[in-house]
C-alpha cells in the first residue's frame, strides 16, 4: 500500500517535533516546513536518531506566499498538519500585528496552496483558550467560542477556526479536523526531543525546569486563593507524546467537513500538586513562593474528552508523573 505522504508546518517545534516521531513509526511518509523562528534544525537529526528517518526539510516562511506555494508545486501531499505559529500570550498583547500577520496570513497562504494543488485534508492545532471563560471547569465542544477570549493569540487560534469553517462551506471536499489542545507537557522518553523555548518561559512547566537548573531563583505560584481544594489553579496537562498520537488517530479519521476535538486527559492538576510532584520524582525541593493572581487566568480548565475518546478511539495513556521524568530525562540529555 502506499504510504501517505504528510506535510507538518511547525515539525521542528516542541508538538510538532514530536507528532513527526509519531507518524514516522506509524508509517507515514513526512515533509517538514519550518522558518525555524522558535526551533532548531538540530531536532532533525534528533528525528533521525529515534527513527531512523530523516525528514525533508523546507526552511519557508509561511508569510510568503511563493515560497510556500514551491513546496506545494505537484500536489505532492495527501495531508497537511499544520502546527507553525507564534504561541507567546504576553509577547501577543505587546505585537498584536505580528500575530495577526504570523498566525492568521501565515494560515491563509497555507490554504490557498493546499486548495490551489488540490490537496484537501487538515489538522489545525488550536487550544483550549477558545472557550474563554465559560464558568464551569470542564469543557466540551459543543460550547460557544470566542467570547472573553483575553489576548490576540487567543483570537488567533478563535479566527482561525472561524476560517476553516468558511472555506469547508466553499468546498466540501476539504477535510478539516481542528484538535482544541490542553496543556501539553514532557518530552520524548528517549530523552532526545522536549521543550525548548527561546528567551523567557511563560509557562508553569518550562519555569519549573529553570529553577530546577538555577537559571531562575524560585517558582512563583499565581494564586492560593482560587477556588479549589488547595486554592492554586488546576489544569488538565496532557504529556506531548499522547498528544501527539491523537494527531495520528485524527488522521484516520478524516471526514468532509470540519470536525473539533479537545485534546486532554480530563484530569486536573493544581499548580501546587504539580509542584509536589516534581519535588518526588526529582527528589530536590522547589524553590516557590505563592504570590498575587496573574491577570487573565482561570481558576479551573478541563477538558471534556468524551468525543475524541469516542469517535477517534483515542485517548490519554501517559501520566504527569511520566511527564516530569521525561522532561527530567531531557534535561539531561541536552
Ligand atoms: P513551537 O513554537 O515549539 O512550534 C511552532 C513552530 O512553528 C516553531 O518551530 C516555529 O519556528 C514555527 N513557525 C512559527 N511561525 C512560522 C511561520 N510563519 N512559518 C514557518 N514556521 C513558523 O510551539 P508548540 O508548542 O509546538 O505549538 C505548536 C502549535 O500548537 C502552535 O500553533 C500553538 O499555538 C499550538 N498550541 C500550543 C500549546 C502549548 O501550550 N504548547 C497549547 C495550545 C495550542
Ligand atoms: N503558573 C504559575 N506560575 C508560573 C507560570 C504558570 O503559577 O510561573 C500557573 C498559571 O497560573 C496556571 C498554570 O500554572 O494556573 C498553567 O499556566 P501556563 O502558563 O503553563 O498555561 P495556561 O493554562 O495559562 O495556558 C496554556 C497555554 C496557552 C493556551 C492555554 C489553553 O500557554 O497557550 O493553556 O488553556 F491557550
Amino acid at each position: 500500500m502506499k504510504k501517505e505522504k504528510i506535510l507538518v508546518t511547525g515539525g521542528t517545534g516542541y508538538i510538532g517535533s514530536h507528532t513527526v516521531v509519531e507518524l514516522i513509526e506509524a508509517g507515514y511518509e513526512v515533509e517538514i516546513l519550518d522558518n525555524l523562528y522558535n526551533s532548531k534544525i538540530e531536532v532533525l537529526d534528533r528525528i533521525a536518531e529515534i527513527t531512523g528517518v530523516k525528514p525533508v526539510f523546507y526552511e519557508v516562511d509561511l508569510k510568503n506566499y511563493d515560497a510556500v506555494a514551491k513546496v506545494f508545486e505537484g500536489g505532492k501531499y495527501d495531508a497537511v498538519m499544520h502546527f507553525a505559529g507564534l504561541k507567546a500570550v504576553g509577547e501577543s498583547v505587546e505585537k498584536p500585528l505580528e500575530y495577526y500577520e504570523n498566525n492568521i496570513g501565515g494560515t491563509v497562504n497555507l490554504l490557498k496552496c493546499m486548495r490551489v494543488s488540490g490537496v484537501k485534508k487538515l489538522i489545525f492545532s488550536s487550544s483550549a483558550t477558545v472557550y474563554g471563560d465559560q464558568g464551569v471547569a470542564k469543557l466540551d465542544e459543543t460550547m460557544e467560542t470566542g467570547k472573553g477570549i483575553t489576548n490576540p493569540y487567543g483570537r488567533t487560534k478563535y479566527m482561525i477556526e472561524e476560517i476553516l469553517k468558511d472555506l469547508s462551506i466553499s468546498d466540501p471536499e476539504f477535510e478539516i479536523c481542528i484538535l482544541r489542545y490542553f496543556n501539553p507537557v514532557g518530552a520524548h522518553n528517549s530523552g532526545m526531543l522536549g521543550e525548548d523555548p527561546n528567551g523567557i518561559p511563560n509557562n508553569l512547566m518550562p519555569i519549573v525546569m529553570k529553577v530546577y537548573q538555577g537559571e531562575m531563583p524560585e517558582l512563583s505560584i499565581y494564586g492560593d486563593d482560587y477556588d479549589t481544594p488547595d486554592g492554586s489553579c488546576i489544569r488538565d496537562y496532557i504529556h506531548v507524546v499522547d498528544l501527539a498520537r491523537g494527531h495520528i488517530a485524527a488522521l484516520e479519521h478524516m471526514k468532509s467537513g470540519v470536525k473539533v476535538y479537545n485534546l486532554g486527559s480530563g484530569h486536573g492538576t493544581s499548580v501546587l500538586e504539580m509542584v509536589n510532584v516534581f519535588e518526588k520524582i526529582s527528589g530536590k525541593p522547589l524553590s516557590h513562593k505563592i504570590v498575587g493572581r496573574r491577570a487573565g487566568d482561570l481558576g479551573e480548565l478541563i477538558a471534556d474528552p468524551s468525543l475524541a475518546n469516542n469517535d477517534l478511539g483515542w485517548k490519554t495513556e501517559l501520566t504527569v508523573e511520566d511527564a516530569v521524568k521525561d522532561t527530567l530525562n531531557y534535561l539531561n540529555h541536552c
